[in-house]
């Protein structure tokens, strides 16, 4: 049985589109995009995903207390039944009756190494540091700000020429290689967790 992904994004929608593109390719086997949700109506993201006819809806935030809207979000999401849920550039902390609504079924991707630089412009915040390495972590979602359990880094180095913007574009092309990866490992369920530790396995768990 094919498992049902559903990606929130709030921009540009490249990671969404290279996870549409890894599950095109093959890469992630077994797997469909069903919905692609964004809380912003100008979100380019959209019209990546439905260019790839994949659906995909505004649901604005705007006046919604936060619970209130992560409810028609997660009734969206329940509706196609998904099985995993991508935040890919989803510029919004999720409730705890949305983490709730999905354990350990919601993914995050972030452009720094956590648990350094959490929050905005990340890359920026790894240059002003002086950080010689930055890169990228796709974790689990909990209430808290970019700070679930790691499933999957890459490193980047910083180079001493680097802006913010290149340096975002290099860690980009990383983020698009593992976030296919993490995705395909956590649908295969082929991870347990010890602690805050996710142990990559060769069998997947029984349930
Ligand atoms: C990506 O770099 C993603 O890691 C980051 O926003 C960008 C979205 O780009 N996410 C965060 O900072 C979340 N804390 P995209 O819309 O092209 O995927």
């Amino acid at each position: 049985m094919k498992k049902h992904i559903g990606v929130l994004l709030s921009g540009r929608g490249s990671n969404s589109d290279a996870l549409a593109a890894s599950v095109a390719a093959g890469r992630i086997p077994n797997a469909e995009i069903s919905i692609v949700v964004s809380n912003r109506e100008t979100a380019q993201g959209i019209e990546k995903a439905r260019a790839r006819g994949i659906e995909a809806r505004a649901i604005p935030s705007k006046g919604l207390e936060r619970e209130a809207y992560d409810k028609l979000v997660v009734a969206a999401l329940q509706e196609k039944n998904v099985d995993l849920v991508c935040l890919a550039g989803y510029m919004r902390l999720l409730s705890p009756y949305f983490v709730a609504a999905f354990p350990q079924r919601i993914l995050n991707i972030h452009p720094s190494l956590l648990p350094a630089f959490p929050g905005l412009e990340p890359q920026r915040q790894a240059l002003e540091h002086g950080a010689k390495f930055s890169g990228c972590t796709v974790h689990f979602v909990d209430e808290n700000l970019d700070a679930g359990p790691i499933m999957m880094q890459a490193v980047v180095p910083i180079e001493d020429s680097d802006t913010p913007d290149t340096l975002a574009e290099r860690i980009l092309r990383e983020e698009h290689r593992i976030y296919t990866e993490a995705v395909r490992i956590v649908l295969e369920g082929r991870y347990r967790l010890e602690g805050r530790r996710v142990l990559v396995t060769k069998q997947a768990r029984e349930n």
